[in-house]
């Protein structure tokens, strides 16, 4: 009998014990679920298909963003879009995937799955990624511009996380964006990671290869909630909504960041709605799941040694505060494992290293 192996994706959020009460494991916008957009996708037409063509939401997606209708491609959502783009690039011949050091383990994934080949250098990839804000840390993706103009025949600019940017901004310009696929996931800022629905913007020069993404798409690949969630993100209550959450968000972070540097936690700069974080003793992982708080271990995003914390309202921060005071502690677990004295980003990275061989 033939054995398969099952794939394993590491995300946080809810796991196989349901929904976390304090999940700091998630970066979905805390100020939400954003009402409008909640009310939108409960009034979905559930009963019919949606247009297959999306055409008035296309045409919403593209007037939001300036950019001509063409240049629009719908996806499942954007870890699908990361699968199909991937597929793509294959199908059209291509061998090699730059990654950076550290990112959505997606990207990584569909590269194993359609045996590309990594490379060290941008300039050698036929397809690269990139992140901004980047997770884990929430930062610019070191030399982004350099990988903008290298020769691979795709640059996707990951933008999951910009809606939820609370300081600085985008390392790319306007010119170097028309260069890339910018990937669009909106539920992440609207508060609805359970609604599946996302969309890419494509280069200037990313035609063709958009058509092929669409051969490549199964029919309907938004269903109507998608739909309406994203009808819903384009419209001005719901930005305003997004811009006034940002406020609250920033102001909860600091709070945490506070709270937590207080605990003698080592916290890394960030300028999204969650950061990394050295915890000053072993966390006991188990336990705090226990009491429904969970952390975001970013091992497997290739920075060991760290977790992963989204900016949480202060009831969930406190609660954080009592479990750590209670002394949840552990010998345990080597990947939840880190030293009193903060390890550096290179460190953490020849340890991770030291870890997969
Ligand atoms: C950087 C990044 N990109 C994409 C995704 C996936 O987004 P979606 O919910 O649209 O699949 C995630 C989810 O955690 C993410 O962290």
């Amino acid at each position: 009998m033939s054995q398969t192996t099952r794939v394993r994706h590491l995300h946080g959020g809810p796991d196989a014990q349901g929904v976390p009460r304090w999940d700091f494991s998630t970066n979905a916008n805390a100020c939400g679920p954003c009402p409008v957009a909640l009310a939108a996708v409960q009034q979905a037409d559930a009963a019919h298909y949606p247009d297959p063509g999306y055409t008035d939401l296309r045409a919403a997606l593209a007037a939001f963003h300036s950019v001509a209708i063409e240049r629009i491609v719908v996806a499942g959502s954007a870890s699908e879009f990361i699968a199909r783009i991937t597929a793509a690039v294959v199908r059209g011949g291509e061998r090699r995937v730059w990654l950076p050091p550290l990112a959505y383990g997606d990207y990584a994934h569909a590269a194993q799955a359609w045996g590309l080949a990594r490379v060290g250098d941008a300039a050698q990839a036929d397809l690269a990624w990139l992140c901004e804000p980047s997770s884990p840390r929430g930062v610019v993706e070191a030399g982004a511009a350099l990988v903008v103009g290298s020769p691979a025949s795709a640059v996707v600019l990951d933008r999951a996380y910009e809606p939820l940017r609370l300081s600085g901004r985008c390392s790319l310009n306007g010119d170097a964006l028309d260069q890339v696929w910018q990937l669009w996931s909106p539920n992440k800022a609207l508060g609805l990671t359970g609604v599946r629905g996302a969309y890419a913007i494509a280069p200037l020069q990313g035609l063709a290869l958009a058509r092929r993404l669409e051969q490549l798409a199964p029919s309907w690949p938004l269903g109507a909630h998608a739909v309406a969630m994203l009808t819903a993100w384009v419209s001005p209550g719901v930005q305003d909504w997004l811009a006034q959450s940002r406020g609250q968000l920033a102001r909860w972070k600091s709070t945490q960041l506070a709270l937590l540097q207080g605990l003698g936690w080592h916290c890394l700069p960030s300028e999204a709605n969650y950061f990394c974080a050295q915890a000053p003793r072993p966390v006991d992982v188990a336990a705090l799941r226990a009491q429904g708080i969970k952390l975001r271990d970013t091992t497997s995003l290739g920075l060991p040694g760290h977790w992963r914390l989204g900016v949480l309202p202060p009831d969930a921060q406190e609660a954080l505060a009592d479990a750590w005071a209670a002394g949840l502690t552990s010998q345990g677990a080597l990947a939840a494992h880190v030293g009193a004295v903060p390890l550096t980003i290179e460190e953490a990275q020849g340890r991770r290293e030291a870890f997969e061989s």
